[in-house]
């Protein structure tokens, strides 16, 4: 089977890891890649977000199945242009892509469908954020309505920050059309965790659990970042849990989705809060494997991914099952020093023999250059994993494994997975 993965982060490396080691016979290909993936498919220059472009370039490779990786290109409605033409898609439709493509849409599809989460405001004018604001008290959450790179969220310790991140969103357009729309809402104290699922459209089923660590410091300190590390899976996360996420959240959306009549074949993400009460509030929606959560997801994942994968976009999902992990891992984020702000490019990475039955290093912001040299080329560079049979002895790998590569100015947090490990929630 030829498959085509669009993406070329550490997301994408881990799909085409799983994929490569399915029963079935496949043929991999990328777009655009990068060298770690460059190991395991073909890589094609292109770019996923250009519907007819990848059209093209799937056709011209006999391309049968397509897994679109990160949100842009399903936004940007690849995903609905490889469908039509008649190709298996994993990935939802533009209208489906709006559950993380608007912030505003997402939540009115909460409310509408009943899904636990906290209560918001959608605000176009400074005047109306104003409003939004005085209702609730500190910390506020602001956070743009459209696409932002993970830029687009905001936790604000008083009134004056949070009304001045409106008027730069709404005044100043920080953030572009993405910021057109303010969505300000209540804050949710508890413990966050990441529900993956995947559906065909009728039938949904959860991955393992996972936990990702945002912040650039330990600690969970510093700003906001994509990710940089995450753990699977998440030992208070059990069946029970699992079930409830299901009933409250996974059902109730998918039934929402036809009821809208939105068609829904690929990833739904849920970024749920626990309360300390024990009830759930959802976070956010994303359409796509989380990064880095899907590094440490997919090495734990005990099905045969390409068959599952078939099986979504033939809608025959409802007739595979997978055991819960039996294998633990954890992936340490090592980035750019400076990054989620500036950081230099270009610089050459040390790392020797990458994989072995217990340890992955994923390629994110990295490329070859005119020598041949692997060099940065992002904030993000590599997701180092470790797996074992305890979370304990997935970290001890992992930071072992870390030593072993170097590039000038490196950067990664020490305490990935630490608070679980102490059996703090
Ligand atoms: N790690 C967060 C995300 O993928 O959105």
């Amino acid at each position: 089977m030829r498959i085509m993965i669009l993406g070329g982060g550490g997301r994408e490396h881990a799909v085409a890891h799983a994929f490569s080691k399915s029963k079935i016979d496949t043929e991999l290909h990328c777009c655009p890649g990068n060298p770690g993936i460059a190991k395991l498919a073909k890589c094609h220059i292109g770019d996923p977000c250009n519907p007819s472009e990848m059209l093209t370039l799937c056709k011209s490779n006999g391309i049968e199945l397509v897994f679109v990786g990160p949100e842009a290109p399903l936004v940007a409605g690849t995903a609905d242009a490889l469908r039509e033409a008649g190709l298996l898609v994993m990935g939802p439709s533009m209208s489906g892509a709006r559950l993380e493509g608007s912030k505003a849409f997402s939540k009115q599809f909460m409310d509408k469908h009943g899904i636990p989460t906290s209560s918001f405001d959608l605000c176009t004018d400074i005047d109306s954020c104003r409003k939004a604001l005085k209702k609730r008290t500190a910390p506020f959450v602001v956070k743009a309505d459209g696409l932002a790179a993970g830029k687009g969220a905001f936790l604000l310790d008083t009134f004056e920050e949070a009304i001045n991140i409106c008027t730069m969103m709404l005044d100043d357009f920080l953030l572009g059309t993405a910021g057109r729309v303010v969505v300000i809402e209540d804050f949710v104290a508890g413990q966050e965790t990441t529900v993956l699922a995947l559906t065909d459209g009728k039938t949904i089923r959860v991955l393992p659990s996972s936990q990702d660590h945002k912040r650039a410091l330990d600690g969970d300190k510093g700003d906001n970042t994509g990710g940089m590390g995450a753990y699977s899976p998440v030992p208070w996360v059990d069946d029970t849990f699992m079930k409830k996420v299901t009933e409250e959240v996974l059902q109730p959306t998918l039934d929402g989705l036809h009821e809208d009549g939105i068609p829904f074949c690929g990833v739904i993400y849920a970024g749920i809060m626990v309360k300390p009460n024990g009830s759930l509030s959802l976070l956010e929606y994303n359409v796509r494997l989380g990064d880095p959560e899907a590094q440490v997801v997919l090495p734990v994942f005990d099905g045969d991914f390409a068959e599952v994968i078939l099986a979504c976009t033939k809608g025959t999902l409802d007739s595979i099952q997978w055991p819960s992990p039996k294998q633990h891992a954890l992936g340490v984020v090592m980035s750019s020093g400076g990054y989620p702000n500036q950081y230099q490019t270009g610089i050459e990475i040390t790392c020797t023999e990458e994989n072995s039955s217990d340890s992955y290093v994923y390629h994110a912001g990295t490329k070859l250059n005119d020598n041949g040299t692997l060099v940065t080329s992002g904030g993000r560079v590599l997701t180092v994993v470790g797996i074992a049979e305890t979370l304990q002895k997935a970290r001890d790998i992992a930071y072992k494994r870390i030593e072993s590569i170097s590039f000038d100015k490196s950067y990664y947090r020490r305490d990935i997975g630490d608070k679980s490990l102490k059996g703090d929630k």
